[in-house]
């Protein structure tokens, strides 16, 4: 694995991400520790932009910089720059299972529009990289949502205002709050996810929805847990998308009787993540879902993790895989 040499060669690591937190669909997500993919970018004297690697994709992604989701990103960039002749190679360590509900494309999007913007200088803050990742992150699924991109690239608990104006918040993190996550093997099209919800939901539970979304952002800005506990509660996408998870209420009950704060699923799923107030009651919560999945059985992976406030970043090297 590579190890940055010099500043003719940058590596970025950019994290998992749990979408809409329950009630927040489109507009609400969190960044975590791990896992995330890895970008190398370097100088080359060849001019444009080249995919030379690509790992941990079984061969599933486009070596064409065009259709790659981390290089329309990074291309998009360089064209709002006007460098698109700047000779630069990009390779690409994926480390997260795609169609897992973790933010795999918008990982791969973030980091490379960062590393590019790295490797060159910095001429743009993170915040001004938003626009850039998006458009990558759309090539991959079709849809327009900051809710993994802008966690993943700004760190914390981004909450979207607007997503086609990108007008996006930091929410504060209380002390203490932790996340189990996990990932079943199976695999859900975000596109099919996406299908599945209605068009147009009652008021009765855009109300609820309102509501529970109104809450959860008091709670964290308040730091009061039992508001957030109460919060996280989706009543518009959970109901329809949990047939795609085994025993996803089992999971619920367990999660919820080992004292998660809330419960649901991450993104588009089928990853589900719980919500907790400190590490041992997540590592409790991570355990009894993975026991639920385990015996039916289908295999998982269990992530446990504070929120990452730090978002993507540039890394020394790239860890060896365990
Ligand atoms: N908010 C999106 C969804 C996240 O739930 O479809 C998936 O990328």
């Amino acid at each position: 694995m590579p190890t940055a040499k010099d500043s003719s060669e940058v590596i970025v690591f950019a994290p998992a991400t749990v979408a809409n937190v329950a009630c927040g669909y489109d507009v609400l997500g969190f960044a975590i520790d791990e896992p995330g993919d890895y970008i190398v970018a370097r100088h080359a004297d060849k001019p444009g932009l080249r995919i030379t690697a690509i790992t941990g994709d079984d061969g599933k992604l486009p070596l064409d910089p065009e259709k790659n989701t981390a290089t329309v990103a990074a291309l998009d960039l360089l064209h709002h720059l006007g460098m698109t002749d700047r000779g630069i190679e990009i390779e690409i360590h994926k480390r997260m299972p795609f169609g897992s509900g973790l933010g795999s494309s918008a990982a791969s999007a973030v980091a490379g529009a960062y590393a590019v913007n790295k490797l060159i200088g910095e001429p743009l803050s993170k915040m001004q990289l938003l626009p850039f990742a998006m458009t990558g992150e759309a090539s991959a699924d079709g849809a327009w949502h900051a809710d993994n991109v802008g966690p993943c690239l700004l760190g914390g608990i981004v909450f979207i205002r607007d997503n086609d104006e990108l007008d996006v918040a930091q929410l504060p993190v209380p002390k203490n709050l932790w996340a189990a996550v996990v990932h079943p093997d199976i695999e859900i099209l975000t596109k099919v996810a996406r299908e599945i919800l209605p068009k147009d939901i009652p008021l009765a539970n855009a109300t609820q929805q309102i509501g529970n979304l109104g809450g959860l952002l008091c709670g964290l800005i308040q730091s009061d847990y039992g508001l957030i506990s109460r919060s996280i509660h989706d009543v518009i996408a959970e109901p329809r998308r949990q047939k795609l998870i085994p025993d996803f209420y089992k999971a619920k009950r367990a999660a919820m009787a080992a004292g998660a704060l809330g419960f649901s699923i991450s993104g588009a799923g089928p990853s589900v993540f719980a919500l907790c107030e400190g590490k041992e009651i997540a590592e409790e919560a991570g355990e009894a879902i993975a026991k639920v999945f385990n015996t039916i059985p289908l295999s998982n992976q269990v992530h446990i993790s504070p929120v990452n406030q730090k978002g993507v970043q540039v890394v020394d090297k790239i860890p060896e895989l365990k």
